[in-house]
């Protein structure tokens, strides 16, 4: 937990310990000439540098310069699959040549050949993989990253996945907070192909009473040939009566009521939404149910982004992630969703920064602790290369991340680039 001061900034921060919704999300306040003091890792003071109080001089604080520097929230990538074993360039090379992602699925590719590898990888292996993503998204300024499993689809290899997510959420060398997420829901594996009522009963029997309390959330594909609304409806139910907070991948490839159900059980979050109906974002602004948006997915399954403005205009709050997966969106570019999120989708930069600090920090049940730079919410700070967030977006995919503090410690720097 460590001390830093950064003076001299301009701060850009949303404010809040709640999802930001509607019109709210374009409120960031811009603080000039500013210093933001951590003290063992928590935020003391967000203001005018001239005003800044006396330090105790009994702690050593590091002091960053940050002129001519934008300093913002770090990054909260509310949606990934970080944890898997092999690769999908094959299938990649598939779609290239037109085939869908769910023909590849329906016969047995997809979501299943990332399960085979899985179940073959050791804990050690799916540490030391994830280890290199993790590394890349804090670079790009990311202090908080939700990770699922998904990829064993039996006890054995769901519980290894989560003791994954957790080692790296422990381990001191890791420069993010990692928030973990049970995804058993995610398909039916090839032994319970035709017997998807087997395979729900497993889960809600056998499994969810061995995940619960090693997850914080429950999240499931709700999709058409997947789980469908139902199916659905029950497995969340009964995640919810185990303790779990839900999400779902709702939506993604057809409509299917994914939104409506997502506000029906109550949840955090419902994710994707590529194809949600009108109903389903009126029913989910109603229900204060985060609009996570994922524009690398669309981008690279060449399918229409997510409605964010009806969204926004709905009232609701929308969040962006990376949905960095082995199969349909192998990317964790921060800057790519960033420049996807305002020339695609219409969202202001403001939005945008909102979207990936607090709206992120709500869609992972946090924002009362991280998501904005606020006096008693932890140290998570990007400084940028530049003196405006503008440029966030003008720099289309590239890294403006300059140097990056998570819990008062900086644990990236690029100054050197
Ligand atoms: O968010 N749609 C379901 N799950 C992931 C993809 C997982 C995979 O293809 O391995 C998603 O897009
Ligand atoms: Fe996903």
């Amino acid at each position: 937990m460590g001390n830093i001061i950064i003076r001299n900034a301009t701060v850009f921060t949303p404010r809040g310990k709640s999802a930001r919704r509607g019109a709210e999300m374009a409120e960031i306040i811009r603080i000039p000439k500013a210093s933001v003091i951590i003290e063992g890792g928590v935020i003391t003071y967000v203001g005018p540098s001239d005003a800044e109080p006396t330090l105790d001089p009994s702690i050593k604080f590091q002091e960053l310069d940050a002129v001519h520097k934008a300093v913002i929230p770090g990054f909260v990538d509310s949606h990934t699959h970080l944890i898997f074993g092999g690769f999908r360039h094959e299938e990649f090379g598939w779609r290239l040549k037109g085939d869908s992602y769910m023909s590849i699925m329906e016969r047995g590719g997809g979501i299943q050949s990332t399960v085979n590898a899985t179940r073959q990888a050791s804990l050690g292996e799916l540490v030391r993989k994830a280890r290199w993503f993790v590394d890349v998204m804090s670079r790009m300024g990311v202090t908080t990253v939700e990770a699922k499993s998904g990829y064993g689809l039996d006890l054995e290899t769901e519980l290894r996945m989560l003791e994954a997510i957790d080692l790296l959420d422990r381990d001191p060398g890791t420069p993010l907070r990692v928030v973990s997420t049970f995804l058993g829901a995610h398909a039916v594996p090839s032994e319970y192909k035709g017997n998807t009522k087997g395979y729900v009963d497993l889960l809600i029997e056998k499994i969810l009473p061995q995940v619960k309390g090693k997850a914080r959330f429950f999240d499931i594909f709700t999709e058409k040939n997947v789980f469908e609304i139902d199916d659905s409806r029950r497995l969340l139910n009964a995640a919810k009566t185990a303790g779990f907070d839900l999400k779902l991948h709702a939506d993604e490839i057809v409509t299917l009521g994914g939104a409506e159900l997502a506000a029906e059980v109550g949840a955090v979050s419902a994710d994707h939404l590529l194809h949600v109906s009108d109903e389903g974002i009126r029913r989910m602004a109603e229900k204060n149910v985060v609009a996570t948006l994922l524009p690398l997915t669309a981008f690279a399954l060449r399918e229409p982004y997510a409605p964010a403005r009806k969204f926004i205009e709905a009232g609701a709050a929308v969040a962006l992630a990376t949905d960095l997966n082995p199969g349909s969106c192998f990317s964790g570019s921060i800057p790519l969703t960033i420049a996807l999120a305002c020339i695609y989708m219409g969202m202001s930069v403001e939005e945008t920064l909102t979207a990936l600090t607090l709206n992120g920090a709500a869609a992972v049940g946090m924002s009362d602790t991280i998501g904005s730079l606020e006096v008693g919410k932890s140290g998570d700070v990007v400084i940028l290369n530049f003196d405006s967030i503008a440029a966030l977006p003008y720099y289309v995919g590239m890294n403006t991340v300059r140097t990056v503090v998570a819990s008062g410690r900086v644990v990236a720097d690029n100054s050197h680039l």
